[in-house]
């Protein structure tokens, strides 16, 4: 691939040197390839190829295969990964070469690889902090690019509807404006490198438990105001290349051929002009291109190739436009030269793992959340001699989750999957970042001693010992899948047993989400560290010795209990499905939103239920006051306030700004964030404008802003509304 692409490279920049007004000139070439002038637009650059492409050469852009199922006609250089696509090198069309995911270059099966893992997409999220994100992403996509891949199947944004969701750690938690903004931003950062991203899985794959054949049914206005609305953000926000559309059913017809999803809001209302691409596995008929698929993934996963001989027959009998297959083409390939793909061939070469584990470290930093801190047991003191480190395999490093977004890093180790789990993605990877290691690098006078928590009396007594005692626990969670939101094994026995013998023990949680914590009142501290990625165990120990202050808050609620959860039972979960990429056998059922848009701490401020921790709580080794609201209306508005860094440390704080009650309707929703870092005693006005979106109701087919009273709380996180204030805001509608 990679030489392949370096000839069209070389091709395009010989004929972009060929410009009139450019250096050299050769006109002849100009004549031949005018698309390759990178100063026409995307959409004239995509025209003047298509013009010169034969229906047969649109619809080979149109389907692309997993190159592990090509055999023989797998080109050599192509590496085994999730996609490919062949190019066009006589007119400077690069192939395409697809790798998953959100979290890294996704190498499952590839044990020698060298990329470097980032926290979880909720990791991310819990950051706060877009420019966190985009770093993270810049990053992945530039490795992407060294490794020779031109698209990275990044982007997942699917909101935390359940805790119970298997693929939740790839997401960006349950608000749509937090996980559209920093989604928006990871996307852009992956763009940042000339290649593709994507967003997926669009829409409503909300769970895991029978996705190839669950029908989500939700009402379309709280359906806009909720998943669709934080797809909109990313897409604004981050501009990828292709939108990933999802193996379920979406009001009763599978979503990559739904003509609602893919032509009437993206297309229609969002006027997005890349291509729709299918999941793996996820095209079920040639329908799929009239509703708005564009191309079909992982052909060899469907029934047929479906967009190969089916679609041109489909175009010979005049059930298809030939219009439409170019339609389809030009999306691809608009995409291709928008997002410098066609410009900038990928070289393979060039990785920096030393360097860019530092931007994995330095998210995982950010992302770590404190939850509880009695007596400021954390930080822990330089000072401890006997300090007692017990389970998680903190000897080893930290967990990671499963499935095709897995990244391996070199050095990790894989424990047995559960059984019955699925099977790609090899184990349950943990990165070989020991916190152990960080621990004792960072208490050079104390006796560290480890136990793997497997006997309990053992680990019992050890604790009892201890000056201070770090339980490392962990939940893993897979794509295909979902899970019960509780820590893995006779976990919670042990953290129970040991904060009785010892109350001086730390909890450091490595889960997908939120989980069960019944032990919660007896621990002194907890630290909720999510999947950290290939430097998470150095990022803990910076946190446990407060060389770094923690400023992570939670993009997701944590019940109190499962009574609490949407749905008392997850739908399907009655039928053992595991999904594979192959056709399910469960049969179809609903999985109907009853909540709507009111997700998470929206249904919790509803209701009045008190959660065991709120969205967007996080404390921190320092406290902040915040003082002094002014709201301003007229448009939209705008808080303004000052916040106090009133401890002894020096800190960062993330206040929170929410809508609680708007003149036609009471939703609590996020508008808006500041993060601030402070010194000791210093204070900072912040200024929150919240996007006017963000007000409004999805009512006549727009956005609609009564006028009237606007009721907001400024808070540090969503149960906690420290200051109050109003302002009115003017009528408005504003077009989807
Ligand atoms: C997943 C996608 C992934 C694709 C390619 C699918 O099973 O749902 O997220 O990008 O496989 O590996």
């Amino acid at each position: 691939m990679v030489g392949r692409n370096l000839k069209a490279g070389v091709c395009a920049a010989a004929l972009v040197l060929a410009l009139p007004g450019l250096a050299s000139a050769a006109p002849k070439a100009v004549a031949v390839q005018p698309w390759a002038n990178p100063r026409l637009g995307p959409d004239r650059r995509a025209d003047l190829v298509l013009d010169r492409l034969s229906l047969d050469q649109q619809i080979a852009l149109l389907h692309g295969s997993m190159p592990v199922f090509m055999g023989p006609r797998k080109p050599a250089h192509v590496l085994i990964s999730a996609g490919y696509f062949p190019g066009i090198p006589e007119l400077g069309i690069p192939e395409l070469t697809e790798s998953d995911a959100s979290l890294g270059v996704a190498n499952a099966g590839r044990k020698d690889d060298d990329a470097t893992a980032l926290p979880s997409g909720v990791a991310l999220a819990a950051t706060w902090d877009a420019k966190a994100a985009f770093a993270a992403g810049a990053m992945i996509g530039k490795q992407a690019r060294q490794k020779g891949f031109n698209v990275l199947l990044a982007g997942g944004v699917n909101l935390l509807r359940d805790p119970r969701n298997g693929r939740n750690f790839e997401y960006f938690g349950e608000d749509p404006l937090l996980a559209g903004t920093l989604d928006g931003a990871a996307i852009a950062g992956v763009q940042s490198n000339h290649i593709v991203s994507t967003v997926k899985h669009f829409a409503l794959n909300d769970q895991e438990t029978g996705r190839m054949v669950l029908d989500g049914q939700i009402d379309e206005a709280a359906f806009r105001e909720s998943d669709l609305l934080a797809f909109e953000i990313a897409i604004e926000t981050g501009h990828p290349g292709s939108v990933m559309c999802a193996y379920n059913r979406v009001g009763g017809v599978y979503a990559c051929e739904n003509r609602f999803l893919l032509t009437e809001v993206l297309r229609n209302d969002w006027k997005y002009p890349g291509w729709v691409m299918s999941d793996w596995g996820a095209v079920h008929g040639v329908a799929a291109a009239k509703a708005g698929l564009d191309q079909e993934s992982g052909q060899q996963l469907d029934k047929q190739v479906f967009f190969d001989a089916p679609l041109k027959a489909a175009v010979a009998s005049g059930e298809i436009a030939a219009a439409r297959v170019r339609e389809m083409a030009h999306r691809y390939l608009r995409s291709l030269f928008a997002a410098g793909v066609v410009d900038h061939p990928v070289v393979a070469g060039g990785l920096d793992t030393a360097s860019d584990s530092r931007v994995a470290g330095r998210t995982a930093e950010q992302a770590i959340v404190l939850l509880k801190n009695d007596s400021g047991l954390l930080p822990l003191m330089k000072t401890a001699k006997r300090i007692v480190v017990i389970g998680g395999h903190a000897d080893v490093g930290v967990i990671s989750g499963g499935g095709s977004s897995q990244v391996i890093p070199l050095g990790s180790v894989a424990f047995p999957k559960p059984k019955g789990a699925p099977q790609w993605g090899g184990g349950q990877v943990y990165h070989p970042s020991a916190p152990l290691a960080a621990i004792k690098a960072r208490a050079p006078g104390a006796v560290v001693t480890f136990n793997d928590g497997s006997d309990l009396a053992t680990a019992v007594a050890l604790a009892r010992s201890a000056d201070v005692v770090v339980v490392f626990a962990t939940q893993w969670s897979t794509e295909g899948m979902d899970i019960a939101a509780r820590l893995d094994g006779a976990q919670d026995t042990l953290i129970a047993q040991v904060a009785a013998a010892n109350p001086k023990t730390v909890v450091v949680l490595e889960t997908a989400g939120p989980v069960a914590m019944p032990w919660q009142g007896g621990v002194g501290a907890i630290l909720e560290a999510w999947y950290s990625g290939g430097r998470g165990g150095e990022a803990i120990g910076k946190l446990l010795f407060g060389e770094v202050g923690p400023q992570g808050r939670l993009p997701m609620t944590f019940p109190a209990s499962e009574k609490q959860f949407a749905r008392a039972v997850l739908p399907g979960s009655d039928q053992n499905i595991v999904e594979t990429l192959t056709p399910s056998a469960a049969k179809p059922f609903d999985v109907t939103y009853t909540e709507g848009s009111d997700v998470g701490y929206r249904a919790f401020a509803k209701s009045g239920a008190t959660p065991l921790f709120p969205f967007g709580y996080g404390l921190s080794y320092t406290a902040f006051r915040y003082s002094g609201l002014t709201v301003t209306g007229g448009k939209t508005l705008t808080a303004r306030f000052t916040v106090t860094n009133t401890g002894k440390r020096p800190g960062t704080d993330t206040p929170q700004l929410y809508l609680t009650a708007a003149p036609r309707r009471s939703q609590q929703r996020l508008i808006g964030w500041s993060k601030v870092s402070l010194r000791p005693g210093e204070a900072r006005v912040v200024s929150v404008t919240a996007p006017r979106r963000m007000l409004a109701d999805w009512r006549g087919h727009g956005w609609t802003l009564d006028a009237g009273a606007y009721r907001v709380a400024v808070g540090p996180d969503a149960a906690t509304p420290t200051l109050k204030g109003s302002a009115k805001v003017a009528a408005a509608w504003l077009k989807p």
